[in-house]
């Protein structure tokens, strides 16, 4: 089922519309307010992706697998309102007690990358992978995918990664099987699987919409398959804007996330998750220049916070992830409200067999890394 569908099927409210001309300064005051009389009955988890109007609440601020983690150790806060986009939710959901319930403030803060890969896809294709290369393969995916996906995954013996621990996971996976299936985002696979010494043409991709794979050479040479999934938004990053760079200033180091495609990472100085693009520019030293390729929300931020160097986005035309931007202060405040009232409005809920397997996954991870 596609998110849209989710929305549609899910009974979802959308935000009244006198949240819309709520003044800033009252709301932020209205959203203060109720967190201090909730204590430590609501717990904020944001990604640092999010817009600064909302990260100013958050009680934990941090990447993909930070906030699963903190959400898995968390188990005294009644309401989880979750600051980033749906798998995120859907992963806390999964990884917290049955008591807890867990809300995404706006249900339409999905993830174009996440959708590029659906469970009925996943499993036709997986049909298609064992008939042409039999019993050799792992699923491994990428934490931005559907609850439903990651349930695949544990079941047939895989797990789940994300930007900070791939490459420990592409090792456990190969400990495992032969190949490894990469779900859904081509370009972390194909980075990792690089950094691990897989040359080029041992990665096949596979097309879900056309059903087939895409690579040269030798089918049985292939140890990784790659789903033809992409970012949206860090697919921006091109060759020209590092170009443009290293022309117009090769003093500046050049920073990306794995999300970028093969060729911008080769031609970067550095890539690693956010985690890492975060710590590498916070430890460089005064009066240093980056071009950052990765969201804008975070790009604007470590520019404010890094006044002592020169921090910028590596494409001047970028944009922050929309999806992403769906949670704002409105949304934000009309959750506590409805919080503080005892309603619950937008609960991310994985159905319970679902919940089960992706859990599996979820833990292959969190105990490795
Ligand atoms: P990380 O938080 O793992 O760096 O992932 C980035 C991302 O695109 C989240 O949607
Ligand atoms: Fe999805 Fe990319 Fe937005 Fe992350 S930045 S939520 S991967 S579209």
């Amino acid at each position: 089922m596609s998110l849209l569908d989710m929305i549609q099927n899910s009974g979802q409210q959308m935000l009244p519309d006198h949240y819309k001309s709520i003044p800033v300064q009252e709301m932020e005051t209205r959203v203060r307010k109720i967190k201090e009389s909730l204590g430590s009955k609501v717990f904020i988890p944001g990604h640092h992706y999010q817009k600064d109007e909302v990260i100013q609440f958050a009680d934990v601020t941090g990447d993909s697998l930070q906030l699963a983690q903190v959400s898995a150790k968390n188990s005294k806060a009644e309401y989880i309102v979750f600051c980033g986009v749906h798998f995120m939710a859907e992963t806390a959901d999964i990884l917290t007690g049955d008591g807890q319930k867990v809300i995404l403030p706006d249900m339409r803060a999905g993830c174009s990358m996440a959708d590029m890969a659906n469970i009925d896809q996943t499993e036709r294709g997986w049909e298609e992978m064992q008939q042409a290369v039999g019993d050799t393969i792992i699923p491994l995916t990428y934490v931005n995918s559907t609850a439903a996906i990651k349930s695949f995954v544990g079941k047939n013996g895989g797990a789940t990664v994300t930007s900070s621990n791939a490459k420990k996971m592409l090792e456990w996976a190969f400990t495992q099987k032969e190949r490894i299936l990469f779900l859904p985002d081509q370009h972390l696979g194909r980075n990792t699987a690089y950094d691990l010494g897989i040359p080029l043409d041992q990665m096949a991709v596979w097309d879900p919409i056309l059903e087939r794979f895409e690579y040269d050479g030798d089918l049985d040479k292939i140890r990784v398959i790659l789903w033809k999934g992409h970012c949206s938004v860090h697919e921006n990053f091109t060759i020209g804007n590092v170009e443009d760079i290293r022309t117009s200033d090769p003093e500046v180091n050049i920073i990306v996330h794995p999300e970028c495609s093969r060729e911008v990472v080769a031609l970067s100085d550095y890539a690693g998750s956010t985690k890492y693009i975060i710590e590498k520019i916070s430890n460089a030293e005064p009066g240093t220049k980056w071009a950052v390729g990765t969201e804008m929300n975070l790009v604007n931020r470590l520019t404010k916070q890094h006044s002592d160097k020169k921090v910028f986005s590596l494409n001047p035309q970028m944009c922050p992830c929309l999806t992403m931007n769906r949670i704002d202060l409105p949304h934000l405040l009309w959750t506590m409200e409805t919080i503080e009232k005892g309603d619950v409005l937008n609960q991310i809920k994985v159905d319970s067999e679902i919940s089960k397997w992706a859990k599996v996954a979820l833990e292959r991870m969190l105990e490795r890394v």
